[in-house]
Formats: C-alpha cells, structure tokens, sequence
C-alpha cells in the first residue's frame, strides 16, 4: 500500500488572498513576530495578540479555496486511507475543499482556554478578557501553536513519515522547524520527496525532485500524474 504524506504551508493559501509570512508583504514585515506570536505577547499585550488574529480570521473567513486545495482534497478522495495531510496553516481551506487534514499549528476556528485546555469555537472576534465558557477563567486565546510552544499532532506525523513512500511539501518556506525537517524523516524512511514551491524553499536540496510555480497550477498537475 502506498502512503503519501503532504505537508502545506502559506503558499498553498496564497492564491485564496491570505498572507504568507515572509514573502515581501508577507504577515512578518508588518508585525515582530515576538510581538504577536508568543506566549509571552500575549501575556504582555492581550490587545494587540487578539487583534493580529481577529484580523487574520476575518481575511480567512472571507477566502475561498483555490484548485491546489480542491487537487489535494481530490486525491485524498480517490486513494482512501493513503493521503494524509498535514498543515501548517491556521486556516480552513483544506476542509473547505472537502480535505480532512492535520492542523499542526492549531486553528483560527477554535479558542483555546489557558486554564483548563478546554476548546470551543472561537468567535469571530475575541475579546479581552474572554472567559472560558466550561471554567469561567478569563483566559481565553486563539487555538493557535505559538512560538517556544509545541506543534499539535507530532507523534501521529512523525509515524506517518516513518511508514510513507511518497512526500511532499507545498507551499512553505522550510524556515520552521519541526516541519521543515519531515522532508528528512520522509527521505530516511525510503520515500521520494517532492518539493512544489513558488521558489527554492530553504530545505529544497534535501529533496529529490523540485518543481516551481504557483500552487494553482503546479498542484493539480501533479495530482493528476498520481491519480489512475
Ligand atoms: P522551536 O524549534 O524553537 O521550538 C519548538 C519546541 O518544541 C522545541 O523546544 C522542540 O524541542 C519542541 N518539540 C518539537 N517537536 C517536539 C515533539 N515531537 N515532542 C516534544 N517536543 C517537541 O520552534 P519555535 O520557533 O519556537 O516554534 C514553535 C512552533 O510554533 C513552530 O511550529 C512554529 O511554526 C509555530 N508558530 C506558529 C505561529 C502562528 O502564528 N501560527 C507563529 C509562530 C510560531
Ligand atoms: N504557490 C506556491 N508557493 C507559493 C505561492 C504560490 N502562489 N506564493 C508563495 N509561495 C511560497 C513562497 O515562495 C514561500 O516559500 O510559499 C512559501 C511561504 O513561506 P512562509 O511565508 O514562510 O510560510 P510557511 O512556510 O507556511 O511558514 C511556516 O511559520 O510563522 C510561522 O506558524 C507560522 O505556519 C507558519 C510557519
């Protein structure tokens, strides 16, 4: 059986009109990410952390899926059981398209209480304070893996690179670790490696095949090479 792992970044959202991070005009020329993303931001500065995400839920709640999205949820539908698919992105874009995928980085969808780790899902707009709904603390946050915080779902991933024969990467920079190092786990356990990127990501010489362009274009190309 074969089993492919396809892990996605911002660039496979790009196309839906959601901000990458470190492109030019990317979400981390406008902001330090030290001042928006860390648990330490947020400690410091509830406001402005609530604000950087209710502004990138309303962008995201707004977007609709690209054909990259609609080609992956296709073949994830043709080959059951076989196509797992992890992302790093926050949005619901992969779901959209009829994908069920691994959200490593957490959800904009999904609110997350700092006392008791019970979720719900998140209001369009947060408040500060927002109070948990099951313990009543007012400390509620977005769902999201900030950084010095670690990625959701590591062990189920990393068991699937172990097992794939074929892996992916779509769409990401490659200067995140963990996930900029799958494609080595992927490599390691015998599968081909495949990076689809819009330009040579950090990581692009630890795969065997390279292809460039817009996800739009080059995704659904590649699906239809896989499917029967
Ligand atoms: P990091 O590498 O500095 O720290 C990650 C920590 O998690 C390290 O201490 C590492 O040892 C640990 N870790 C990794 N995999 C683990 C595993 N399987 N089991 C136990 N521990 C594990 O990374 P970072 O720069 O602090 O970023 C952490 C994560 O937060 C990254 O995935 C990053 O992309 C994410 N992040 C998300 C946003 C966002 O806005 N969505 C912003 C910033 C960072
Ligand atoms: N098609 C394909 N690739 C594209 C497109 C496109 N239309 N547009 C941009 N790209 C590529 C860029 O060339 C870049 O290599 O997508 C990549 C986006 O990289 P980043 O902005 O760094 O996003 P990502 O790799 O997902 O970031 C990882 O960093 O800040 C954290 O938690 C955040 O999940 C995020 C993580």
């Amino acid at each position: 059986m074969e089993k492919i792992v396809i892990l996605t970044g911002a660039g496979i959202s790009a196309e839906s009109g959601i901000n990458t991070f470190r492109d030019s005009g990317g979400l981390w020329e406008n902001h330090r990410l030290e001042d928006v993303a860390t648990p330490e931001a947020f400690a410091r500065d509830p406001v402005l952390v609530q604000g950087f995400y209710n502004a990138r839920r309303a962008a995201a709640a707004q977007a609709r899926p690209n054909p990259a999205h609609t080609a992956l949820a296709e073949l994830q539908r043709h080959f059951p059981g076989e196509v797992i698919i992890v992302t790093q992105n926050v949005d619901a874009l992969h779901e959209a398209a009829g994908a069920q995928v691994l959200h490593m980085h957490g959800s904009l969808d999904q609110a997350l209480c700092a006392a008791c780790d019970h979720r719900w899902p998140a209001p369009l707009q947060m408040r500060v304070p927002e109070p948990c709904p099951a313990c009543g603390a007012p400390r509620g946050r977005p769902d999201i893996v900030w950084f010095g915080e670690i990625p959701y779902h590591m062990e189920e991933i990393i068991g699937h690179l172990e097992s794939c024969t074929l892996f992916a990467a779509i769409g990401t920079s490659g200067q995140v670790y963990p996930a900029a190092g799958f494609v080595q786990a992927a490599d390691a356990a015998g599968a081909h490696t495949v990076e689809l990127n819009l330009e040579a990501s950090a990581v692009f010489s630890d795969f065997a095949e390279v292809r460039q362009g817009p996800a739009s274009r080059i995704v659904p190309a590649w699906v239809a090479e896989l499917l029967p």
